[in-house]
């Protein structure tokens, strides 16, 4: 028997509240989006009525607009900030009031297709919630109608801190009407968290937004941040794809000629992003209206979204595979060595197990056999030598961050079983 196995599972046991999983104890006490969809994946494998759990808690939180928000406080605790008093928003469940990758409907599919036809009613009560939240993104985050989706907040990224922010987050003022009394930094080291200042500006945009009274038309008027993102909206096209599947399976042929008409947009606009200069793709600044040439891992995630001609996916893979090498663990979120590589820090550097698990997927989906079994075993070599921690430090191997993380579980579960 699996040791590491069954440590994740208790991992997953320790972090339910009720149905839904904490992402970790203390540092993250409420349920977070895109972490609850990577769990889901995780519980396909032994429990599909607790993965269906995960999403229908989830979907508690969803707002009369579609949006889903980034989190869900179910319960109240006071270890993490900003708590509901900060985000101001009107859900009956309080929850933020911004938005996080739309890993959802591939958690769907996946889910569905474990648990089988019985799960056909229980499956289309989420489709329907899914739709709904992919619709937003298009109508709230896409209102020109360009097949990208841009994000209003860094954190709704997943990669609060990436560097792939700096220019555009240094316009916003550090300046808040809301005290900024962080509590993230009495759990983990904050050599390896986002720095004040980071946070001043985070805090600053979601008073903006709450003045806003989080209506997208207004935020989007007034947004001092404003980002085109490849690695949401190549995970949004993913989804859709998905989407775009359970319609059909449903016999919902109105709904899936809509999304599939949504998709081809956005993947024609992610081809447009392939920069040949830089050998990934990358991200367009709404306010500069420039790219965004800030080397990270989001440069490489459209792997999953698209079937690239072999000249680009060769291009794409060398590139990644330079970034990779003398690594102990890769995949790293910013290129080893470049000015603003911080090995411990967040998202200026660490690998992600959950990021990993998207490059596999896509590397698989471009026929990098090789590639993607490499960096799926170096992930769980990684896991099995420091636990289940939040991230890694690519170039130690060392395990920082938060201990005991859900989504490290679900991805080394899922990591064991392909
Ligand atoms: C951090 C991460 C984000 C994640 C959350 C909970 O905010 O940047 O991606 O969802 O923690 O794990």
């Amino acid at each position: 028997m699996n040791m590491h196995l069954n440590e994740a599972k208790r991992i997953l046991v320790a972090n339910d509240r009720g149905g839904y999983t904490v992402p970790t104890d203390r540092l993250y006490p409420f349920q977070w989006n895109w972490d609850s969809a990577f769990v889901a994946m995780g519980f396909a494998l032994y429990d599909t009525d607790r993965a269906y759990r995960e999403l229908e808690r989830l979907v508690e939180g969803q707002w009369a607009d579609g949006m889903i928000p980034h989190i869900v406080f179910h319960q109240p605790s006071d270890t993490y900030f900003p708590g509901p008093d900060v985000w101001r928003t009107s859900h009956m469940i309080p929850t933020s009031g911004i938005t996080q990758p739309p890993v959802f409907a591939i958690a769907l599919r996946k889910v569905f297709e474990a648990a089988g036809p019985q799960a056909r009613s229980r499956t289309i009560l989420l489709y329907e919630a899914a739709l709904k939240w992919h619709r937003w993104w298009y109508s709230a985050r896409d209102p020109e109608g360009t097949g990208l989706v841009a994000l209003l907040h860094p954190w709704e990224s997943g990669s609060d801190n990436s560097p792939a922010w700096d220019i555009a987050l240094a316009r916003v003022p550090t300046t808040t009407d809301t005290p900024v009394v962080r509590r993230d930094t009495g759990h983990v080291n904050a050599e390896m968290r986002p720095r004040d200042e980071d946070y001043s500006r985070f805090i600053h945009l979601v008073d903006t937004y709450a003045a806003c009274r989080w209506n997208p038309a207004k935020q989007w008027q007034k947004a001092p941040f404003k980002v085109a993102e490849i690695q949401t909206t190549a995970i949004l096209l993913k989804a859709g794809e998905d989407l775009e599947y359970l319609a059909r399976l449903f016999g919902r042929s109105a709904e899936a000629d809509a999304i599939a008409a949504l998709n081809d947009r956005t993947r024609r606009a992610l081809i447009r992003q392939w920069r040949p200069k830089l050998s990934r793709f990358v991200s367009r600044d709404l306010i500069s209206g420039e790219d965004i040439e800030a080397a990270t891992q989001a440069g490489f995630i459209p792997l999953l979204a698209l079937d690239l001609e072999a000249p680009v996916a060769d291009a794409l893979v060398n590139e990644m595979s330079a970034w990779s090498e003398g690594l102990k663990v890769a995949f790293p979120t910013t290129r080893p060595g470049i000015v603003g590589w911080e090995p411990k820090r967040y998202w200026r550097g660490p690998a992600w197990a959950i990021i990993n698990w998207l490059l596999i997927d896509g590397l698989k989906r471009n026929r990098y056999t090789d590639a993607a079994e490499d960096l799926r075993r170096s992930t769980i070599a990684a896991i099995e030598s420091e636990g289940f921690a939040e991230y890694f430090d690519p170039v130690t191997g060392e395990g920082c961050g938060g201990l005991g993380f859900s989504w490290t579980a679900a991805a080394y579960l899922w990591l064991i079983s392909t």
